[in-house]
């Protein structure tokens, strides 16, 4: 028998990545303010998104994750919104028109905010100071006082993450999203971009199915569903005291949501068994995601599956896959195999971006869009080889022209780094570059609609 759960259950549970707030009684202060705030979605998007990941899972939907790895204060603005989901719009049309299925738009955005590190500390010159972990924790900036936990960080995020959302629905529901002016966009990518010639036939032929349609009155003036869509928020729930706020119980169901976005993932860092992570994301029944990096046993594996999804519930759990280019055949069969050994039902997706950081040879943190792509096309073949369905893919990338990620077809080079590198944290994906790995995984997608890959069900004994 599980022990009882409730909202505050992880507190008595080993933490990881916690940050120290030196001053108790301002915390609590905030978090209790937060409490008394408005969800920021509602437990009903929440099992949507569930119904359409149960899809993605039964290989009848693709899903598409991403966005910044740590949205910023200071980067909040509507051009950074805009231009980020007018990519991620793109990158949607071509992934549906390849797998001829629906795609699942969910962002890393409105709450991705806070950061687990690989230390505590950052040393720079002789100064060693607490390391930056995101924005509704501490300040980016390198002195002693903005390196220290601030708690009125968190309402200041959730008011981003607020203003954020609701330019997002304006956007999806209010003309935006317009299929017909996203590939419009895509086609002056296509126009501009010195790999053109690979893009051009996926183009034409969308263009070609979009004045099909039109010649025989399907259009977005007569069909609303062609100028509206779904678009779901996600982040990492690191910050637990500020979930814990965020947690209600939906009155329709009587159930827990957790409402600072529609599905929350664990980190590789933060998924032990026993501890505090875990023990939170068990109780609530948003669709969750769990980052899967080389040290994830299959023991390991079905244990967490156990904990968090014990009825198996479909669409429940995304498998977030981050092994880094060169291993994914070393670990992704044998996490598949037990999977599908113990009949459990889940979303494979791949994240080729956290297994791949380098550091380039001017010091800065990279990723080589070929060693990104490299990791995609390798987990799509396992897949294809164990007969399972290679179902999403997560990852980091902006709507900016940065410079963050060397490669890809405007080819950026060590030196080119220093030109735009804004990112908070990790290296992202420009716009261009995302918009190339969605043209490539058209190609993975496709292929595997022809091949008709759809998940083995194995009866569990
Ligand atoms: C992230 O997604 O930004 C992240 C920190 O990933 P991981 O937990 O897989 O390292
Ligand atoms: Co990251």
């Amino acid at each position: 028998m599980a022990e009882r759960w409730s909202p505050n259950s992880w507190r008595s549970k080993p933490i990881q990545q916690v940050p120290v707030y030196p001053d108790e009684a301002a915390l609590a202060a905030a978090e209790g303010q937060l409490a008394g705030f408005p969800p920021l979605v509602f437990a009903g998007e929440a099992r949507k998104l569930k119904r359409a990941l149960s899809k993605v899972a039964a290989g009848e939907a693709f899903l598409l994750q991403g966005g910044d790895c740590a949205e910023s204060f200071a980067e909040h603005s509507a051009d950074n919104i805009r231009d980020f989901f007018r990519v991620f719009l793109q990158m949607a049309v071509v992934l549906t028109f390849a797998g001829g299925s629906p795609v699942v738009k969910v962002g890393r955005i409105a709450g991705q905010f806070a950061k687990p590190r690989s230390a505590p500390n950052e040393t720079i010159g002789d100064v060693e100071l607490p390391s930056y972990r995101g924005d509704i924790i501490n300040d980016i900036a390198f002195t002693a006082e903005g390196r220290i936990p601030d708690p009125r960080r968190q309402l200041e995020a959730y008011r981003q993450s607020a203003a954020t959302l609701n330019l997002l629905r304006a956007f999806a529901t209010g003309g935006y999203a317009n299929l017909e002016n996203v590939h419009r966009w895509t086609l002056g990518f296509v126009k501009d971009s010195p790999g053109s010639g690979r893009y051009r036939e996926l183009a034409d032929r969308i263009s070609e199915t979009l004045d099909f349609m039109r010649a025989i009155g399907i259009d977005p003036e007569t069909h609303p569903e062609m100028r509206t869509t779904d678009m779901f928020t996600s982040h990492e729930a690191l910050l637990l005291g500020y979930e814990q706020a965020m947690t209600r119980v939906d009155s329709t169901s009587g159930d827990w949501y957790a409402t600072s976005g529609h599905m929350l993932w664990i980190g590789d860092r933060t998924r032990q068994p026993e501890q505090a992570h875990v023990e939170y994301f068990r109780g609530v029944k948003n669709p969750i995601g769990l980052k899967c990096g080389p040290s994830l046993t299959a023991d390991g594996l079905i244990r967490l599956l156990d904990i968090l999804n014990p009825e198996n519930e479909s669409g429940r759990m995304t498998l977030i896959c981050r092994f880094g280019a060169e291993k994914v055949g070393d670990h992704l069969p044998a996490l598949i195999r037990a999977v599908q050994r113990e009949g459990r039902t889940v979303v494979w997706s791949c994240d080729p971006m956290h297994g791949n950081t380098i550091k380039a040879s001017n010091g800065y943190k990279t990723r080589p869009y070929d060693l990104i792509t490299q990791e995609l096309r390798s987990f799509f073949a396992v897949h294809e080889a164990e007969g399972t369905y290679a179902g999403g893919v997560h990852l980091e990338m902006t709507g900016k022209d940065v410079t963050e990620c060397t490669g890809g077809a405007r080819a950026i080079t060590d030196i080119d780094l220093a030109d735009r590198y804004h990112t908070f944290c990790d290296p992202r994906l420009n716009a261009g570059q995302a918009l190339e790995v969605a043209f490539m995984l058209a190609d993975l997608v496709k292929r595997e609609r022809q091949g008709k890959a759809r998940p083995r069900v194995e009866a569990a004994e």
